[in-house]
């Protein structure tokens, strides 16, 4: 049987990411019951490379409410830090461990780990793809449209747009999600920041047809949307950059009138930690609309979902 990892949003179909959503709302609701313990008796890593808040946190709450053992390890931690291969890391974690979930820089550290270990392999979040944030993001925007039918059927032929940093691992996680949940992604970022080829490739890899266009125009980008996202204009590891992107990413800051060209009831998402002031005002962060901490809760119920899916496959 071949090993299952979530390295990238379309590792699912949308029916498996129908099951892992129902999933989530059953964990969600019974949350303090502990009923679930897929976990039980495993012992399941994480490795970052990364700082980290709510990854780190929702993950090891959520192995040890499924009944499995977490163990937070920094980079420095391990000898990967002085050295030792991925591909050794790799085989020797294997022997240990049930399942890893992994922050890196270059997105091939993570399938390099795949192929040679030989337990499930999750990524929080490389310099290319954030998979766990858009699904649970995708399940925070279909719990406030649901009518009580299939979770995704709610998303579908809806406009999300995404303002700023238009190519970073959320921008890409956008691509990848918004055409494997049916929704239409209006993307709006200076000049240079369009799609790479990259990202285009995953999603034709995945036989899925893109629903993204790029414009330069945040208003044209947000006009009649149903939801409004952003991300933080400097990225871990583009520090040097960031003199530059905080001037031209200027222009896509979203703020009151942003907002008021997107469709009255449009949710705001922020996947955090968020820099008001620049990609986003404090009086949108602080809106009714926006959703930014039910965003954040929700990783824990769908990352449970998603690693108890991986456990049982
Ligand atoms: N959104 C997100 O991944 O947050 P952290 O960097 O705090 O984990
Ligand atoms: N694009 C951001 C996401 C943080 C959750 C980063 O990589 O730093």
């Amino acid at each position: 049987m071949t090993m299952r990892h979530f390295l990238k949003s379309t590792d699912f179909i949308p029916g498996e990411v129908e099951d892992i959503f129902a999933l989530a709302s059953q964990l969600k609701l019974e949350r303090g019951h502990n009923k679930s313990k897929d976990l039980e008796g495993q012992s399941w890593a994480l490795l970052f490379f990364k700082s980290s808040t709510r990854t780190r946190i929702s993950f090891e709450v959520g192995i040890k409410e499924l009944g499995g053992n977490a163990l937070y390890l920094n980079k420095n931690d391990v000898q990967i830090s002085r050295g030792e291969s991925i591909t050794d890391t790799a085989k020797v974690m294997s022997r240990y461990l049930n399942g890893i979930i992994i922050r890196c820089y270059d997105h091939s550290l993570l399938e390099e780990f795949a192929q040679e270990g030989t337990i499930p392999v999750i990524n929080a979040l490389s310099d290319f793809l954030h998979p766990c944030q858009i699904y649970a993001d995708a399940f925070t925007m279909a719990e406030r449209w649901n009518t009580n039918g299939a979770m995704l059927d709610s998303l579908k032929g809806k406009k999300i747009a995404f303002l700023g940093d238009t190519v970073c691992n959320m921008g890409n996680s956008w691509i990848l999600g918004a055409a494997l949940f049916g929704m239409q992604l209006a993307l709006a970022g200076p000049e240079g920041f369009e799609p790479h080829n990259e990202i285009q490739e995953v999603l034709s890899e995945a036989g899925l047809e893109p629903t993204w266009a790029f414009t330069t125009d945040p208003l044209e980008a947000v006009a009649e949307a149903d939801a409004v996202y952003t991300d933080v204009w400097v990225s871990m590891g583009m520090e040097k950059e960031e003199t530059e992107r905080l001037k031209i990413l200027q222009p896509y800051q979203i703020n009151g009138s942003v907002m008021a060209k997107a469709k009255p009831e449009a949710l705001f998402l922020h996947c955090l930690p968020a820099h008001p002031g620049q990609e986003v005002s404090k009086e949108v962060l602080d809106s009714p609309t926006s959703i930014i901490f039910d965003q954040a809760e929700n990783r824990l119920h769908v990352q449970k979902a998603i690693m108890a899916t991986l456990a049982k496959s």
